[in-house]
């Protein structure tokens, strides 16, 4: 197993944030918001998009709920200002609310949303596991948990066709971020126990493709 080496938590030079904008996560954005309306759509108040970079998560997921409202936080200044951008050019800005928060320390009281979903940012956290605790936390009870990072390969080998099949069209820079971001990532058995510590059963982390791992699940009432 390759050994986790973390990255800058937060995406906060204008040039990581320019570069990872550009990548296209088209298809991976939208299986996202597919699995998790598939998974548990909320039922009414709001979502809470935690990480939410460039902001077009909470974009395709207000398009395909009209009724939705999306609160979306991140602890960089300049991914905030791309996302901004974004909602206001998607003409959302009444639905999607931008706030700068840590996700270890959410500024949310228990239980305020219907619905918590993260993406992709994970492995940015030096200590997921108080991450996870404050997605627990402010998520309703019977509300819908469900978050998705990469899977930290087992070996340079696997790293490598990775890398090779998902960077084939990108530029160096945007090559070394997907690295970066592949040797920071949890593998699902340290996910597993993570949210195990917090009453969950191990089945609800799940590898969901060649490169995620994907957590999925309805908030227990037992706060841990
Ligand atoms: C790889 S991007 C993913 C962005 C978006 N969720 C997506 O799917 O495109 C990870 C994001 O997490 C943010 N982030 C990292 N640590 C954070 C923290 N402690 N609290 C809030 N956001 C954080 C980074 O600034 C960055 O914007």
């Amino acid at each position: 197993m390759l050994p986790r080496i973390l990255e800058d938590e937060v995406m906060d030079n204008e040039a990581d944030a320019r570069d990872y904008d550009a990548m296209d996560f088209t298809a991976v954005n939208q299986q996202f918001v597919s699995d998790f309306l598939a998974y548990g759509p909320p039922r009414g108040g709001e979502v809470l998009d935690v990480g939410t970079g460039p902001g077009r998560i909470p974009i395709d997921l207000c398009r395909h709920s009209p009724r939705l409202h999306v609160v979306a936080v991140d602890l960089a200044e300049h991914m905030l200002a791309l996302a901004q951008r974004h909602i206001a050019a998607a003409g959302l800005n009444h639905r999607i609310r931008l706030l700068k928060a840590d996700a270890k320390r959410l500024p949310f009281r228990d239980q305020a949303f219907a619905a918590v979903i993260c993406n992709g940012s994970v492995h940015h956290i030096p200590a997921p596991a108080d991450c996870f605790r404050e997605l627990h936390r402010v998520c309703r009870q019977g509300g819908t948990i469900f978050v998705r990072d990469l899977i930290r390969p087992a070996s340079e080998a696997e790293l490598e066709y990775l890398v090779k099949l998902h960077a084939a069209k990108a530029n160096d820079q945007q090559r070394a971020l997907f690295v970066a971001s592949l040797r920071a990532s949890l593998t699902v058995t340290e996910v597993q126990d993570a949210v195990q510590q917090l009453g969950y059963c191990s089945e609800t982390v799940q590898k969901t493709s060649d490169r995620h791992w994907t957590w999925a699940a309805t908030r227990l009432s037992s706060a841990s």
